[in-house]
């Protein structure tokens, strides 16, 4: 009889495991981060090249950035794919991870991070800028996690790699819960990540695959340049923020390295909030 922590490839694990020993880096592990080529996507895909792991550049129209990216994964001497595909069109995404399973073999972390933003009032704003926000942000979600997934229960748990199958993180934000007025389809999509992440990982949990969300709040990357560009737009920003202070994209990579690593594998099901306490409704600060 096998022992208790034994498991072979692709068979539902055993419903009682001990505990999995840590293992804080990254080693071997091959990870796809999608829309990599800046932003929070660019500063996850380097922490998880400087922890070990191959990465995986998925961008969809940035060719030079996303090249001085892998250039930059490289030069750290882990191996480096970039990859242009738009992740809310199925047959891209099936070919992207068609080409990581050539060159790399398999996927151990997903990092769904492709997002953006089309921001209009709400009763001028159009359906393509609802559909493309959808799309893009939480389809584009549903198509990757959905194909790594797949390849995680083919594949099974590889001990000496990690202790689970796979992980997926999920870039969310702090309006899955949130409101905000003015960027509804953007909300209503991040509202459709912790949902369909919570949803994914309950289901898949017990074959050791580990599904959890990062919701940044105000990071300072390209997509809210107007919130920090000037001292007046800092100023009101930081009222949002209990902790003063705008966050920077290596704090979600940080964040991203541990929830990709062993060091949290007991951890599933998540939204890790790194917002500087943005959640906190800071209207109260003072008492209310
Ligand atoms: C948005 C940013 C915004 C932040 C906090 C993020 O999800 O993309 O534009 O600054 O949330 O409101």
């Amino acid at each position: 009889m096998a022992a208790a922590n034994e498991m072979t490839s692709g068979e539902f694990p055993e419903a009682v495991m001990p505990s999995c020993e840590t293992r804080e880096v990254l080693v071997g592990q091959k990870a796809l981060v999608t829309g990599a080529s800046s932003g929070i996507g660019r500063a996850v895909a380097l922490a998880l090249a400087r922890a070990g792991a191959d990465v995986v550049i998925n961008y969809s129209s940035s060719p030079e950035a996303a090249e001085e990216v892998a250039a930059e994964i490289r030069g750290l001497g882990r191996r480096v794919l970039a990859h242009q595909a738009d992740v809310s069109q199925e047959d891209q995404v099936h070919a992207m991870f068609q080409r990581m399973f050539t060159e790399f073999g398999t996927i151990d972390i997903l990092v769904n991070n492709a997002g953006l933003q089309k921001d209009a009032p709400f009763d001028e704003m159009t359906l393509a800028d609802w559909q493309l926000v959808l799309n893009v942000n939480l389809t584009g979600q549903f198509l990757c996690a959905r194909e790594a997934v797949r390849e995680f229960k083919r594949r099974g748990v590889v001990r000496e790699v990690s202790c689970a199958a796979g992980k997926i993180i999920s870039m969310s934000s702090v309006h899955e819960v949130i409101p905000w007025a003015g960027h509804v389809n953007y909300a209503a999509s991040k509202g459709g990540v912790m949902m369909m992440t919570k949803s994914i990982a309950q289901e898949v949990a017990p074959y050791r695959i580990r599904v959890n969300s990062i919701a940044p709040g105000a990071i300072r990357t390209p997509i809210n340049k107007d919130a920090w560009s000037t001292p007046e737009a800092l100023k009101e920003l930081y009222k949002l923020i209990p902790y003063r202070r705008i966050g920077e994209p290596d704090e979600i990579g940080r964040a991203a390295v541990w929830l990709a690593s062993d060091a949290s594998d007991y951890v599933n099901g998540i939204t890790l909030f790194v917002d500087g306490g943005m959640t906190l409704y800071p209207g109260f600060e003072t008492g209310g």
